[in-house]
């Protein structure tokens, strides 16, 4: 089992990363022992591996549970009560727990439970699917959705510990995976040319998901992610280099009504726009968005052939981006491959030309 220990102000985590650690009774006991706890899930992955994280738990632990129904549609303030409900309903003090098992969507919610709950309870975050694993279980964003947009109610609240057992993706459903993989690759683009080079080559295992493939693409993504959130934990600089390619994929998102792509692979998309913007720029000679491209589609992620709303409609979007500051676009591009910076010249003629181009 990989140990890789986020350092941020508000507090230092451990991630655990192996193969079949939900199931690892002395971690758990190491973790909870004596907590009240609250489990919460979803429809879907507690049937899955809700019975064994039960069984790993000490034993004669108090343990409640909250299952609620799957989908981004459910990130609401309605579920967010039913979590807070169900805290009230155990008589739950400072010192309870709440461990969300889950994808991107039960973490973040439960997360924001855990922040709001008394000003703050711990959380141990187990996510189950890859995206959640290798960006959104790590670095204490949590959040709910607003009728006025995505993730607008929210706070940061760094986890207690995560523990990311990647034989639980063996039951997520590929075009999930593959999405998750796009969150991957921009850990490659943005940091660690290396990383991106390993990925090239690692494709084939990737796409036949073999473990040990996997289990090396996250520790190196959680790794980068934990640098990342150590330098800069509440998003005053460095941080938002990790949303390469989301100005994009978020207008795509907005654009489509959340319909027609998943996150990751808008964020595929948003990814070669932006390094095509890049070049546009003549920050660089074409090769990122030619390997990005090669990448993203040997990965069975779309790419910026894709039928797009229109670039108009996009810009508009763009223009509402929480990155912007003053009224002025600040995107995420690239300098190279492995190397990302904060741009704040982009007009909209450039971004026309990206998206007509
Ligand atoms: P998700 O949580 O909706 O999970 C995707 C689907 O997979 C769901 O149907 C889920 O029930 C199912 N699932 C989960 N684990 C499974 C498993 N092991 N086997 C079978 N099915 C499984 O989506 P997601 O992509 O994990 O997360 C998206 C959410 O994460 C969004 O709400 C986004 O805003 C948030 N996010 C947060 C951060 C952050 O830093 N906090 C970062 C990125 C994304
Ligand atoms: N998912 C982007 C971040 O955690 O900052």
């Amino acid at each position: 089992m990989e140990v890789i220990e986020v350092q941020t102000r508000s507090r230092n985590y451990p991630v655990y990363i192996g193969q079949g650690i939900l199931n690892n009774p002395a971690l758990w006991s190491q973790l909870v022992n004596g907590r009240r706890l609250l489990i919460v899930s979803n429809e879907i992955v507690a049937p899955l591996y809700l019975d064994t994280l039960c069984k790993a738990l000490p034993a004669g632990g108090q343990h409640e549970q909250l299952i609620l129904p799957d989908g981004e549609e459910y990130k609401t303030i309605d579920q967010w009560m039913r979590v807070s409900d169900k805290l009230a309903d155990m008589k739950a003090g400072r010192d309870a727990c709440i461990i969300a098992l889950g994808g991107g969507v039960i973490g973040d919610l439960a997360g924001f439970a855990a922040a709001s709950w008394m000003r703050g309870i711990d959380i141990i975050q187990v996510p189950t699917t890859l995206l959640a694993q290798v960006d959104a279980s790590v670095g204490g964003k949590t959040a709910i959705n607003h009728v006025a947009g995505k993730n607008l109610l929210g706070a940061f609240h760094q986890p207690r510990a995560v523990i990311i057992d990647c034989e639980t993706l063996n039951t997520l459903p590929t075009r999930e995976y593959r999405a998750g993989l796009a969150e991957v690759i921009k850990y490659g683009a943005i940091g660690d040319s290396n990383f991106f080079n390993w990925l090239e080559q690692q494709a084939d295992s990737l796409n036949a998901r073999l473990p040990e493939s996997i289990l090396q693409a996250v520790i190196t993504s959680v790794n980068a992610k934990a640098d990342v959130v150590a330098a800069d934990e509440l998003e005053q600089g460095q941080r938002a280099l990790l949303n390469f390619g989301h100005t994009f994929a978020h207008a795509i998102e907005t654009a489509t009504e959340y319909k027609l792509w998943l996150h990751g692979e808008a964020v595929a998309i948003g990814m070669i726009l932006a390094a095509r913007l890049g070049t546009q720029l003549g920050l660089d000679t074409g090769e990122a968005e030619q390997r990005l491209t090669r990448l993203c589609a040997a990965l069975g992620l779309p790419g910026a052939e894709s039928q797009l709303p229109p670039a108009g409609e996009l810009i508009e979007h763009m223009r509402l981006d929480k990155k912007n500051l003053g009224g002025q676009y600040r995107f995420i591009l690239l300098k190279t491959l492995g190397q990302a910076f904060i741009h704040t010249e982009i007009t909209d003629a450039d971004l026309s030309a990206v998206l007509t181009g």
